[in-house]
């Protein structure tokens, strides 16, 4: 006999009216319940503006407690993975849900570094922004425009062209993240190099010029595959909330990559990796430091402490805590440890842990926090640090994109409900008389 079905109740304290929901199981985690039938059995929608009780979709890849702050991906533990995997191999696993074997992975290598170039004339796309212009704002505009030049891979039901396009995003975005880096400082633009990693070869585009040799110090190369592993994926985020959105239309994945990299932007999200570096050279010396943590308090004041909070996390981020450790060495490995605005984080860090504000809030330091002080130690200005974790995120949003068309048998638009407070109807008065 089949189990009984789990059910939610629900009663209209007016009608005296009860309306049973289905409540649906994961593997993991809080159920859920099932709310599709509700407006037709109850005439009333839900209302959740910023989506802080409402999953979304069903998805195998990602799982958060936030509570606990555990993140894994398929299964694997986000430290086990920083520890013991890289980049590349963490990609094919987002993607295909299982780690690759030998021949898998050099397969994946295989693919991915051969289309890490991108077409020359994208080369005159970037003539067009100013010098000036934030580099996330070409990465819109290049990203989107990658599916002019690839009508081979668009057709969103066609597996093969659903690979083709994820392995093209995951290997051109470095080379346009380092186009952007190159174009803002006047510098000549790097081709990447297949015989480098994932995370060296994106080193050298955006820290190489032709008139030297430029090596990849492996200390670099390290941490920033484990930056990339880091920012990977973090399920139902706005960017990636973002992408499904704009993939249910069926619009093309490049499109759709495009319209998470707008999302990630603002400093609430992936911007606050450079809010966090602005923030602590507007704070300047440790001195000045309780003033901003009484801002941050003040409720009539808009400031916050960028780097601190997170929507999911109630206890300390999970990849902030590998960041942390990875701070210390690279910086100590880089010597400049000693870095002023690296004393000023530190000094942020162990105040706001012990604040009551902060700690009844469980306002715990966010990957951000850390990833904004490596990346500056590596000769990253403070306007490419979104774009890196664009980078990262690309693997994520289209994995999860794919999942979306894979696992749903009639792909359903993704529209919303309101709450209509506007006007009642009311007739329209001609100007004369208004
Ligand atoms: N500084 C000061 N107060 C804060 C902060 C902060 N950074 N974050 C949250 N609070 C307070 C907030 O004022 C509220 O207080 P009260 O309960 O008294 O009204 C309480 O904490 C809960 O905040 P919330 O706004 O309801 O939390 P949220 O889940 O909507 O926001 C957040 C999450 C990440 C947007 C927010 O913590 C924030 O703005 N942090 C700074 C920006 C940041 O570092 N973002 C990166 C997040 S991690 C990377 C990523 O996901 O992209």
């Amino acid at each position: 006999m089949a189990d009984k079905e789990k059910t939610y109740t629900l009663t209209n304290d007016q009608t005296g009216e009860s309306f049973q929901l289905p409540l649906v199981e994961g593997t993991m985690g809080p159920p859920c319940i099932d709310i599709r039938t509700l407006y037709a059995k109850a005439g009333v929608f839900t209302l959740d503006p910023s989506f802080t009780a409402t999953g979304s979709c069903k998805s195998k890849i990602t799982y958060i407690d936030g509570e606990e702050g555990i993140l894994m991906h398929r299964g694997y533990d986000i430290k086990d993975l920083s520890e013991n995997s890289n980049y590349l191999e963490v990609c094919y696993l987002l993607l295909n849900g299982e780690l690759p074997d030998k021949k898998q992975m050099e397969q994946f290598e295989y693919n991915i570094t051969h289309h890490t170039m991108v077409h020359e004339q994208v080369h005159a796309f970037f003539r067009g922004f100013r010098r000036d212009a934030h580099p996330m704002s070409i990465m819109c505009g290049t990203v989107g425009a990658l599916s002019s030049f690839y009508h081979d891979s668009l057709d969103i039901w066609d597996a093969r062209q659903r690979e083709i396009s994820a392995h093209r995003l995951i290997a051109k975005i470095p080379t346009l993240a380092a186009m952007t880096m190159k174009y803002a400082m006047g510098q000549p633009f790097v081709y990447p190099r297949n015989d480098l990693s994932y995370a060296a070869n994106f080193l050298h585009m955006c820290f190489s010029v032709p008139a030297e040799e430029y090596k990849v110090s492996p200390v670099m190369e390290e941490a920033m595959d484990n930056i990339l592993i880091l920012h990977a994926d973090h399920e139902q985020n706005a960017s990636t909330s973002t992408v499904r959105i704009a993939g249910s239309s069926q619009a093309n994945p490049f499109a759709c990559i495009a319209s998470g990299i707008t999302s990630l932007w603002g400093p609430a999200h992936g911007g606050a990796n450079q809010a966090v570096l602005e923030m602590l050279e507007e704070i300047g010396s440790k001195d000045r430091i309780p003033e901003f943590i009484e801002r941050a308090k003040d409720k009539d004041d808009p400031f916050r402490l960028m780097g601190f909070g997170h929507r999911v996390y109630k206890n300390y981020d999970p990849r902030a805590a590998v960041l942390k450790k990875n701070c210390d060495e690279v910086l100590e490995e880089l010597g400049v440890d000693n870095e002023p605005l690296l004393e000023i984080a530190r000094e942020l860090e162990r105040i706001a842990l012990e604040d009551p504000y902060f700690v009844e809030r469980k306002l715990f330091p966010n990957v951000d926090f850390y990833s904004g002080i490596i990346l500056k130690a590596m000769g990253f200005p403070s306007s490419m640090f979104t774009v890196l974790f664009a980078v990262a995120r690309t693997v994520g949003w289209i994995s999860q994109w794919k999942e979306m068309v894979e696992e749903s048998p009639a792909l359903k638009i993704g529209r919303p409900r309101q709450l209509y407070t506007g006007h009642t109807e009311r007739k329209y008065v001609p100007i004369d008389k208004r």
